[in-house]
């Protein structure tokens, strides 16, 4: 099996930092609109600091397996650079190419962060777009 596929596979079966926190500064849970699929974050900060993160939620296994990653790429990071996460960020981390069709099921983790954090609305790549 294709390598970046099995990494796909092994972060949707063996999510990491599932689950939720006792007491955290932010919690934030939305869907995507397209399918219904939901994720939600729970994040500890401190010092501007992401000192520790869970997720939680349900859906296809490319935004269940992106949302996993993604708290690996975020953990102990500081809020300024994980608002400069992209899109672009994003997939190169899934390591596979993702189709058109798909693009919204890789993106949804970054979507659900942001706009927990940071209050961007729209998709990773046309927050700008939207209000
Ligand atoms: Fe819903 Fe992938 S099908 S996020």
């Amino acid at each position: 099996m294709d390598i970046y596929l099995e990494y796909i596979l092994d972060h949707y079966k063996n999510p990491r930092n599932y689950g939720t926190l006792e007491n955290p500064d932010i919690s934030h849970e939305e869907g995507n609109p397209y399918c219904g699929d939901v994720i939600r974050f729970d994040l500890k900060i401190e010092d501007n600091k992401i000192v520790d993160v869970r997720f939680s939620g349900k859906g296809c296994t490319i935004s269940q397996a992106a949302a996993s990653i993604l708290t690996e790429m975020i953990k102990g990071k500081d809020l300024d650079e994980v608002k400069k996460l992209t899109k672009e960020d994003m997939l190169e981390a899934l390591g596979i190419p993702v189709g058109p069709t798909r693009i919204k099921c890789a993106l949804l983790g970054l979507k659900v962060l942001k706009s927990g954090l940071y209050g961007l609305k729209g998709w990773p790549g046309e927050e700008e777009e939207e209000e």
